[in-house]
């Protein structure tokens, strides 16, 4: 029978995929990630034929060694950063992600983040629990509207095309795009208009970033690139926290270089920089933009499909490309 081991507990709909073909599943008992050397030592128990593994492990050639029987490393999400694809490729190791079905949540969480941010829903509701609602006053809480004002995208994937035909169909916001390459036909499509980075930078009033992490985009934006951004404009980041430079962030947040930023994820994660935590123009989530029951479940079930494919001798459905 074949040995599948998961890292961490998934929702059932993949486990039970596993299961019904008779494979024998293992998973991490305790709710936490596992330290390198836990997964080292629960991958060297059995002789596994397939490891199901989280955005929040760091998959190397040690990890790759400790699962020498192991065909395939189904990541538990889009982005594939933790794992070393060099290692993946030298060690004949197949790779998949769950591409496609965050790209409906991730894109209503930037929106969410969108609004939460400009509207400034957090500060009011920490105002209102504080008890600290004295009555209606014309100055307080002044937000900023979204509808005509304009949309920067940094990367244009399938994420990113989500949120700008949602914001310029519903909210009539003027969209851009920065990318590496353009994309006349989505362009069309979605009525865009192309901007180096710089440009998109310094016309948005709503930048919104949806490339991976990749090296060439470790700390895309840079303290330099952050100062373009106008005065009253907010940075929007649900894809990976080391595109933008956190620090450079709090200290354009806290002198109001910029309006305001809303972040699901983070440079150092789960820790924040020193401060971030406490600027009122921040709206702050915990890596939740693909945290809906329907997206994490078809994420399980396709994790699942995955190892599937390859071990009844097929190819990944979702392979990741090993440069
Ligand atoms: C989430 O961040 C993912 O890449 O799936
Ligand atoms: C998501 O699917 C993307 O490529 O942005």
């Amino acid at each position: 029978m074949p040995k599948v081991y998961i890292t961490r507990r998934i929702p059932d709909e993949g486990i039970s995929k596993l299961k019904e073909k008779g494979y024998e599943v293992d998973i991490n008992p305790k709710d936490a990630v596992l330290s390198k050397e836990e997964l080292v030592k629960a991958l060297e128990t059995k002789p596994y034929d397939a490891v199901l593994c989280l955005l929040t492990d760091p998959i190397d050639a040690d990890i790759f060694d400790a699962a020498p029987q192991a065909k395939i490393f189904a990541n538990y999400a889009m982005g594939y950063n933790n794992i070393d694809l060099k290692a993946a490729k030298e060690k004949g190791k197949f790779i998949s992600n769950t591409p496609g079905v965050l790209t409906e949540s991730v894109a209503e969480h930037t929106v969410a983040l969108m609004f939460a941010i400009a509207k400034r829903i957090v500060e009011s509701d920490e105002y209102m629990r504080g008890g600290n609602f004295k009555g209606w006053a014309p100055m307080l809480f002044l937000g900023e509207g979204l509808v005509g004002k304009i949309l920067g995208l940094v990367g244009l994937g399938r994420i990113g095309s989500e949120v700008a035909r949602r914001m310029r169909d519903g909210f009539e916001m003027k969209v851009l795009y920065y990318d590496v390459a353009r994309n006349p036909e989505l362009e069309a499509k979605y009525n865009m208009e192309y901007r180096e980075l710089d440009e998109l930078l310094k016309e948005s009033d709503f930048v919104s970033i949806h490339v991976p992490l990749m090296d060439s985009t470790k700390h895309l934006i840079s303290a330099e690139k952050l100062r373009l951004m106008k005065p009253t404009a907010f940075l929007i980041n649900t894809s990976r926290g080391p595109v933008v430079d956190e620090e450079a962030l709090v200290e354009v947040l806290k002198k109001r270089i910029i309006g305001g930023a809303a972040l699901d994820v983070y440079e150092y994660e789960p820790k924040m920089v020193v401060g971030l935590n406490e600027l009122p123009n921040t709206v702050l989530t915990p890596h939740t933009a693909s945290a809906t029951i329907e997206t994490r479940s078809a994420m399980a079930e396709i994790a699942a499909d995955n190892i599937i494919a390859v071990l009844e001798g097929k190819e990944p459905i979702n392979p990741v490309k090993l440069t």
